[in-house]
């Protein structure tokens, strides 16, 4: 990575090892991130300590945390050419969260869309660490001094406040950080919820407004025909007026290349069961040999610790320089004179 002549770009994305990922997931992330791997310096991040924000059961979040790793081994992210590895197995990030934290106004914590919507769903848990979730996820994307952060409109705001944070540092002590880019991908787009379309499709939300990466292929056949469309029978791209029927269309585009007027000529007329068949076939046949990969990986332990070890170590060396970097800025007491 380090010994390339012409210094490509980094980029860091993070996922929450919450839940179960999705086609959403996949298509809006994972899928891109494979596509990223040969023209940046990629660094995707397991992100746990962001997941504890809400609580978790830990046996499941153990189980999850393995879960999204041999994911991201399963769509073929390849271990040498990016890192992988989990968040809290380099304590950097906690350790910058909390000088960035210095650095962060309440008044722009208070503006965080994300919080407010958080705090009304779990009313009885508004702890410090959910407020602050922004200045964490700050700390991640600085720690490895990004050039770009793949982003959806959610997280447009956090990545905003990093930018903020990094900038006003800079302006204090001098050139620290890189200030991190939003980057816009070619392909991908947002993935709707199969009974709301006018909603993203999200793992917090009920079991069949969703498609889960390791759904069966008989369950991901039910739930797209149970998907809900309208009364017309033309398939046509219309995200205004057709918003569900669109929204498979552009699950079937991204997925197959196809574009819209191939689909629409192909399904137009033919109804919405043979389209609704058609869509969960090629979401099975692209789904099917990541499954595959997934459960031999997710049961070879040897290769999924030394994955983690290697990679932890890898990305704590890059930390560590950060750090040191920030220290010295700061005036914090050296630990060598
Ligand atoms: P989340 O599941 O919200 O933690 O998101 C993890 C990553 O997946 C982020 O990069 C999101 O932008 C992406 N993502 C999540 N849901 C969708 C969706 N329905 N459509 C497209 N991308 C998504
Ligand atoms: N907050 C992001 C989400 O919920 C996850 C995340 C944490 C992240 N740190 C990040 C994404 C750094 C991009 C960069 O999706």
């Amino acid at each position: 990575m380090e010994a390339e002549t012409v210094k490509k770009k980094r980029i860091f994305s993070g996922i929450q090892p919450t839940g179960t990922l999705t086609l959403g997931n996949y298509i809006g992330a994972l899928r891109n991130f494979k596509l990223l791997e040969d023209e940046y310096d990629c660094v995707y991040s397991i992100v746990d300590l962001h997941a504890i924000t809400v609580r978790q059961n830990p046996t499941e979040l153990r189980k999850a945390c393995l879960r999204v790793m041999s994911l991201y081994l399963a769509v073929g992210l390849s271990p040498e050419k990016s890192l992988l590895y989990f968040q809290s197995h380099v304590p950097q990030h906690a350790e910058l969260n909390w000088v960035l934290g210095c650095f962060t106004y309440m008044g722009e914590l208070n503006r965080m869309t994300q919080f407010k919507d958080k705090s009304q769903k779990h009313a009885d848990n508004i702890n410090a660490g959910l407020y602050t979730y922004p200045v964490l996820m700050a700390a991640d994307i600085l720690l490895y001094m990004s050039d770009l952060v793949p982003v959806g409109a959610d997280q447009k705001q956090h990545l905003e406040i990093s930018r903020d944070i990094a900038e006003r540092f800079n302006k204090i002590y001098g050139d620290t950080f890189v200030v991190p880019e939003p980057y816009i991908g070619k392909v991908g787009g947002r993935v709707m919820s199969l009974q709301d379309p006018t909603r993203k499709m999200s793992k917090s939300d009920p079991e069949d407004t969703y498609v889960a990466m390791l759904d069966s292929a008989d369950v991901i056949r039910k739930k797209i025909r149970r998907a809900i469309t309208d009364s017309d029978s033309e398939v046509r791209y219309d995200p205004e007026n057709k918003p569900g029927v669109s929204n498979l269309m552009s699950i079937m585009a991204t997925i197959t290349g196809k574009t819209m007027d191939e689909i629409a000529l192909e399904y137009g007329s033919k109804g919405y069961g043979v389209f609704k068949d058609a869509v969960a076939d090629c979401i099975i046949a692209e789904l099917e040999p990541i499954q595959k990969r997934f459960n031999e990986i997710i049961t070879d332990k040897a290769y999924l610790q030394q994955v983690m070890t290697v990679s932890a170590e890898r990305a704590s060396n890059i930390a560590y320089r950060t750090m040191l970097k920030v220290r010295r800025k700061i005036g914090l007491a050296a630990l060598k004179l």
